[in-house]
């Protein structure tokens, strides 16, 4: 496992040097997918290929599930699989070029192993597994104490929380606040460090995988909504939370109207 960490390191480090050149370049095209709000640039497709080329050379075994270039798909769950988001927070990226992510998600058989979540501009790389533990850079990160909801900031969807959907407001004003960053991985990264006690949003496979891995590892909770296991086939609601606050929404999404 301590090759497979090695290399994985390596092919962020060297993804990351693509986003920041072409960054430097300025020469980026940025197209749209479902609608003017949901972009693609071409450095996200750039990426995602060199990703797909490294883990080919590892493991030319391995199954592949990544957001761009028609990788968006996966049924068979057996072997090895690597999930990638090339760049999460892509809307971010293009418009402040910052506050982005590249996560990389490894299962065996169906079980999460590990996880990296890489916020490139500010050079933090929060990884591991539950064989190995997790770390921010290399650095061990201990499990955050198990808050409830009331003690501190929940990471929200927006449009969820505009909505009232599965009564987030009601969650939110029962936090100390709500923080809304437009990237998966860094509300991820926040929640693991303890810095949030709970993140709720609609998201695909490619964007809970690898937090999905480390959260488990520090004994947080994540599941859909309804409080069944992530299906991995498409996009769906999210939540992830300190147990205590896991607990606590749940209850509040119980009592939903909407
Ligand atoms: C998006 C971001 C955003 C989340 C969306 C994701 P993308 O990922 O993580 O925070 O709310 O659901 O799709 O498209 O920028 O990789
Ligand atoms: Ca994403
Ligand atoms: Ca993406």
């Amino acid at each position: 496992m301590q090759i497979m960490i090695n290399e994985i390191k390596n092919w962020l480090q060297e993804a990351a040097e693509i986003i920041k050149n072409e960054i430097a370049n300025n020469d980026m095209t940025v197209d749209t997918k479902k609608d003017r709000k949901d972009l693609v640039t071409n450095v996200d497709k750039q990426v995602q290929d060199f990703l797909i080329e490294q883990m080919y050379d590892f493991d030319p075994e391995a199954k592949i599930l990544g957001e761009e270039n028609g990788r968006d798909r996966l049924t068979d769950f057996s072997g090895r699989v690597f999930i990638i988001d090339p760049i999460d927070g892509t809307l971010n990226f293009v418009l402040e070029g910052e506050n982005f992510c590249i996560m990389i998600a490894v299962y065996e058989e169906g079980q999460g192993k590990l996880g990296f979540i890489y916020n490139v501009m500010e050079d933090i790389l929060l990884w591991g597994g539950p064989e190995v533990g997790v770390f921010i850079n290399e650095e061990n990160l201990p499990a955050p104490a198990d808050l409830d909801l009331a003690e501190g900031l929940v990471g929200m969807n927006s449009s969820m929380y505009r909505k009232n959907s599965y009564n987030a407001q009601t969650m939110a004003e029962y936090s100390m606040g709500v923080r809304m960053s437009g990237c998966a991985g860094i509300e991820l990264i926040s929640l693991l460090r303890g810095k949030r006690n709970a993140y709720v949003s609609s998201l695909a496979p490619w964007d809970y995988a690898a937090g999905s891995v480390m959260l488990e590892a520090l004994n947080m909770k994540s599941s859909n909504i309804n409080g069944a296991p992530l299906k991995f086939d498409g996009r769906e609601r999210f939540i992830a939370a300190t147990p205590t606050a896991y607990k606590e929404m749940m209850q509040f999404i119980g009592q939903r109207k909407n």
